[in-house]
């Protein structure tokens, strides 16, 4: 059967992992009866009790294309992925959870403007990292890499990473340091565009719920 979001209920496309926790309790937090999303189960779509809501779980990196593309209309996505994304979608609120920064790292005393030659960068974030570095007027060779960003300078396939980072404990354990921060990053609410007008008398409360238990 194929399934679209047409009707009243309010589709949520959430990450799997990291963030899913947090997530879940700010919706409890909103009265959306939704304990059952941190059950572990191999089920995709799970919805609250009152049937309202629904929940869909999609890999973090997928939670923008789900929402700009009307399947959901709301997300929880990191910063990150968001700048990655590019999304067309609306940034509704910092839900301060996941926080992190996107930085650039490296071994001490690298000096990002220095390298003549071309500056090699290893990263998750291509789309995010390209934009940026032009911004900067830098010429990078992005090397996209999927995982142990950290790896980069450390084996000599790159000069720098563009990563995430938490606690620090990555880059310390493995000898890097931060060279420059590039900005903030936590959770965010997004919501599609069209949703925010069709659905707009429950999605205006609900956003407005969220902040609230955000800053309580
Ligand atoms: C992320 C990121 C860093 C690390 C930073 O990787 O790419 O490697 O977390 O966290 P820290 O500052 O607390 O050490 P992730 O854990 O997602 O694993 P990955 O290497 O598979 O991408």
């Amino acid at each position: 059967m194929v399934k679209k979001n047409m009707d009243k209920t309010v589709v949520f496309a959430l990450a799997k992992g990291r963030l899913a926790e947090k997530s879940a309790e700010i919706l409890c937090r909103c009265g959306i009866d939704c304990a059952n999303i941190l059950e572990p189960t191999r089920k995709l779509i799970l919805t609250d009790k009152s049937g309202a809501y629904e929940f869909i779980f999609v890999k973090p990196s997928d939670v923008p294309v789900y929402v700009e593309r009307g399947v959901a209309d709301v997300g929880v996505v990191g910063k990150d992925t968001l700048l990655e994304s590019g999304a067309d979608v609306y940034e509704l609120a910092d839900l301060k959870f996941g926080a992190c920064k996107l930085a650039l790292a490296g071994y001490a005393g690298f000096d990002v403007t220095e390298a003549r030659n071309g500056l090699k960068v290893a990263t998750k974030y291509g789309n995010f990292a390209r934009s940026y570095f032009e911004s900067r007027g830098l010429n990078a060779d992005i090397i996209p890499l999927h995982g142990s960003i950290e790896l980069g300078p450390i084996v000599g396939l790159s000069d720098i990473i563009l990563d995430i980072v938490e606690s620090g404990k990555t880059l310390r354990e493995n000898g890097l340091s931060v060279l420059e921060e590039i900005c903030d990053c936590s959770a965010r609410l997004i919501v599609n565009k069209v949703s925010l007008k069709t659905k707009s008398a429950v999605l205006i409360p609900l956003v407005t719920k969220i902040k609230e238990a955000v800053s309580e």
